[in-house]
């Protein structure tokens, strides 16, 4: 292993924290030769965190198997398997870890168990090239804007209640409308907010350096039940406020930290309006703006393995007696020596 180059030790990383399942392979440099993406859809309502581990569990095989085609490497060739450790839902988690222990005893090598907000990240910074950046992090679970300081990622900013691809996703699913692979439905609610015209007074809820999305979710919803608004402006309305409320917060900790990049990550970092927010106030405070391709803004198994290179380089490995999941694990209870 130690007489290896760095370009030719690979770890696997395995995600599973919600509805995706993924497999991604790292070089020890940091190329990503893999990251195959299976998506569990439900027919109806949101993720039954059972439903989603039953599918990670049937496509598992497929995935990794896709994985090593592609990266055309072979499982001996593997130094290290990192896998989701937390937060994330119980039964997705445990189908991931699972997986990731088995390999790891079968072929004899260490387990990292990764922290999935930090991977979030840590995959940002590689794709984009930033090395100390302001990050807000937006997604179906998470609404968060981090920095480092004093060895661990701080969370300055967070929702108190739901995250922000959560309340696009409820006021969706409550509109009648259909999401479908490679159409989320934040997406649906980004093409329908292109076409509104008039911004309608919703509840704008900052609370120091936190947002709260529900208030805003039912006002949305109530308004919607009332039919006299166009489906379009709401969502417009809905985007504008919901967005601006954590541009907000992110400028806040950028004037803060005085930090010179801001990275937008998560599957929310994909629209193209809230990049043009977080941009605007990036812009004002003479930071660059980078925002992480978008097949490493969602789920991806390339951010575990990243991120399992890091922590392993600087001698994190996780015995398989402590590699039981944290459903609750907080970015900001992980030190992250890789950083100095
Ligand atoms: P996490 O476990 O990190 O919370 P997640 O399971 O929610 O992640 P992601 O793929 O990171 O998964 O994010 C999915 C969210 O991103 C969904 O709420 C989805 O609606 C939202 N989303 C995807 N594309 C867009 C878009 N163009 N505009 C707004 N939201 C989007
Ligand atoms: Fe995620």
């Amino acid at each position: 292993m130690k007489s290896k180059r760095l370009s030719e030790s690979y770890c696997l990383g395995i995600e599973s924290t919600a509805d995706d399942f993924s497999v991604g392979i790292s070089t020890f440099d940091g190329r990503i030769m893999a990251n195959v993406i299976s998506a569990y859809v439900p027919e109806e309502g949101g993720i039954h965190p059972r439903e989603a581990a039953r599918h990670h569990a049937e496509v598992a095989s497929k995935v990794l198997e896709e994985a090593f085609m592609k990266s055309r490497i072979k499982p001996r060739d593997l130094s290290i398997i990192a896998f989701s450790q937390g937060p994330g839902l119980g039964p997705c988690l445990r189908t991931g870890a699972t997986i990731a222990r088995a390999l790891s005893s079968y072929l004899n090598i260490p387990l990292v168990g990764v922290n999935h907000c930090i991977a979030h990240i840590e995959i940002g910074k590689l794709e984009t090239n930033t090395k100390d950046p302001v990050t807000l992090y937006v997604s179906g679970g998470n609404t968060i804007v981090a920095a480092f300081d004093s060895g661990r990622y701080r969370v300055f900013g967070e929702t108190l209640d739901i995250a922000l691809g959560n309340c696009l996703d409820v006021f969706a699913r409550e509109a009648g409308l259909r999401q479908k692979p490679g159409m989320p439905f934040g997406a649906v609610v980004e093409k329908l907010a292109s076409k509104g015209t008039k911004l309608i007074s919703l509840p704008y809820i900052v609370k120091g350096m936190d947002t709260s999305y529900s208030g805003l979710l039912t006002a949305a919803v109530n308004l919607l039940k009332k039919n006299v608004y166009r489906l379009e402006d709401l969502c417009y309305s809905l985007q504008e406020t919901a967005f601006s409320m954590i541009t907000e917060v992110t400028e806040r900790a950028l004037a803060h930290t005085e930090k010179k990049e801001v990275l937008l990550t998560g599957g929310v970092a994909a629209n193209k309006r809230l990049q043009s927010m977080i941009k605007t106030v990036a812009e004002e405070h003479d930071a660059r703006f980078c925002v992480v391709p978008s097949q490493f803004a969602i789920d991806n198994g390339a951010m575990i393995a990243w991120t399992g290179v890091l922590a392993y380089k600087h001698g994190i490995v996780t015995p398989i007696e402590r590699s039981f999941v944290k459903l609750r694990w907080r970015l900001e209870e992980v030190e992250v020596p890789w950083i100095r």
